[in-house]
């Protein structure tokens, strides 16, 4: 069934009445009608700074595509997420992960109570711990100072720790390691605590639910590998486990004292939670001090969604312009390419961000929709992608939105460096949007059977986002601009970005496969063909 509601809305027809005007408009003739466009096109907000101007729109695209935000409710969706209404009506939760960057004097209320008190209790128990880690007085069951810190866990529970582990690095106390564990693939593991001494090693389990198979999987293997490693003696765990979860009894049923449990709470997504104490080993490697300020560096994002007009603001512009590909001009994807090589986690960050929230295909009234969601997103930094991937966006038959990232200051200056890198993304945009015509290609004494071959035809779509430099708050900022981003485009296609059940039915039919698997006698299967063969072979293969 389809939902008549978002294509049959006036500002969605107008929308597609002017997409045939300006669908087939050149960039050079935009840039070239109107000299100012370069300077007129940017938007400025919480030290971020946009140029959208090298986007297939005119004026007209812009007014129509706010005036589609206007009818869609996006003022009051965003007003009721941040009052801590239960926005995410198919789990009946609130949605406050800006709760979790609110200042300590802020009130948001959830069934009656404020609920930022807790969250700043939390923080400073998070401080307290990081303080005593980093110094050596939390030291391990025989005495030794941890070394490794290993956080296990996945999806929204790795994702943001690894990606701002990496992306803030450079803050990072260097006498600690660091690493991820999240596949269930036991070379994860295994490959994680190669070399390591259990004694120096601490563990911080981070599960929302706390029942997670991949992260309780290698938590218990985790655990088995500490007590071989110090002789079996139970009372390690407790030096040598924390948990991050909003599962209290999971927790305490695993065998770590709640007293080194940090929590957090239903409305925060795992998604949205790399601010909350998921956050725990960012904490732990930049310091207290820089996790505040990676967190108000969110808040300003937050503030600027709330209150800078629509036509100035950032996360609004962005969450519209991709909508405006995905849907009239038919647009599967969106590259996201930061030119700083400490971010090169962030587009796999923003691939759950984005794709668990907004790969829907009902509306929030459970209707099937009519017109496309969620874009994939995808990226690598430059200027390593430019020498991989960068020639299908330049010259192959899809449109792909690109958003660049780049920084005024790096952080490790060496020469020419940064210069080279920056005119490398500044170039990728420009040859994007303007290409290169055939007649430039003759200029240049091209053979005329190779012209076809070396022409750009440009009218390639980017956004460019500039930072002075990649700082905690910098870091904040960029992931609040995203999240609220993906915010607006679910506003847009009345879909939930909050919810994430696309991903059980595989992990319902794993759980009754891995016994068929184990019980290597059992033969009767009852999939379909394809699926029973291959369990068939793999039983063999296990048996050669
Ligand atoms: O992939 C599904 C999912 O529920 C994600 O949304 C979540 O981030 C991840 O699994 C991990 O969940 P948990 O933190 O409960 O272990």
């Amino acid at each position: 069934m389809s939902n008549p509601s978002l294509t049959q809305s006036p500002a969605w027809k107008a929308l597609a009445k002017h997409f045939g005007n300006v669908s087939a408009l050149s960039m050079r003739e935009l840039f070239t009608s109107d000299s100012s466009r370069g300077k007129r096109l940017t938007a400025e907000g919480a030290g971020l700074f946009l140029d959208y101007s090298k986007n297939r729109v005119t004026d007209d695209t812009l007014q129509l595509l706010l005036a589609l935000a206007e009818e869609r409710g996006l003022r009051s969706r965003r007003d009721a997420m941040f009052r801590g209404e239960k926005i995410n009506s198919t789990e009946n939760r609130a949605v406050l992960h800006t709760a979790l960057r609110a200042p300590r004097e802020a009130e948001i209320m959830v069934d009656g109570e404020n609920v930022v008190p807790n969250v700043h209790e939390v923080l400073d128990k998070m401080a307290t711990f990081a303080h005593r880690l980093r110094s050596g007085m939390w030291a391990g069951h025989t005495g030794k100072k941890i070394r490794h810190v290993i956080n296990i866990g996945i999806g929204g529970s790795d994702l943001g720790p690894v990606m701002a582990y990496e992306a803030l690095k450079f803050y990072s106390d260097r006498s600690l390691h660091f690493a991820f564990v999240s596949n269930v693939d036991s070379d994860d593991f295994a490959e994680a605590v190669h070399g390591l001494n259990p004694a120096e090693t601490l563990f911080i389990v981070s599960s929302k639910t706390f029942t997670t198979l991949e992260t309780m999987t290698n938590a218990h293997t985790a655990r088995a590998w500490l007590l071989k490693g110090l002789g079996g003696d139970e009372a390690a765990i407790a030096k040598h486990f924390v948990a991050v979860s909003t599962n209290a009894e999971k927790v305490a049923a695993f065998g770590i004292d709640t007293a080194n449990m940090f929590g957090f709470w239903d409305w925060v997504g795992g998604r949205y939670s790399m601010d909350s104490a998921i956050g725990l080993s960012t904490m732990v490697a930049i310091g207290p001090d820089n996790f505040r300020a990676m967190l108000a560096g969110f808040h300003q994002m937050d503030e600027h969604f709330q209150t800078a007009p629509f036509e100035k603001n950032l996360p609004v512009l962005l969450g519209l312009l991709t909508v405006w590909y995905a849907d009239f001009f038919g647009s599967q994807t969106v590259a996201v390419l930061p030119y700083e090589q400490y971010l090169k986690r962030f587009p796999a960050y923003l691939q759950q961000l984005t794709m668990e929230s907004n790969g829907k295909s009902v509306t929030l009234g459970g209707q099937r929709v009519n017109y496309a969601t969620g874009p994939v997103y995808w990226g690598e930094p430059g200027t390593n992608g430019q020498h991989s991937f960068y020639q299908l966006i330049h010259q192959g038959t899809h449109l792909i939105p690109c958003d660049f990232i780049g920084f005024a200051q790096t952080l490790n200056p060496l020469g020419r460096h940064h210069d080279i890198l920056m005119a490398n993304m500044f170039a990728q945009s420009e040859a994007l949007a303007f290409g290169k015509t055939a007649e430039q290609v003759r200029t240049e004494g091209t053979a005329e059977a190779l012209v076809p071959h070396r022409v750009f035809e440009g009218n390639h779509p980017s956004n460019t986002i500039l930072a002075q430099v990649l700082d905690p708050a910098t870091l904040g900022r960029l992931v609040a601009l995203y999240e609220h981003s993906v915010f607006t485009q679910g506003v847009i296609w009345d879909i939930n970005p909050f919810d994430q059940w696309g991903v059980e039915l595989g992990k319902v039919l794993a759980l009754k496969i891995l016994p068929e698997l184990e019980n290597l006698g059992e033969t009767t299967l009852h999939h379909d063909s394809s699926t029973n063969a291959l369990i068939e072979r793999y039983r063999r293969m296990q048996l050669s």
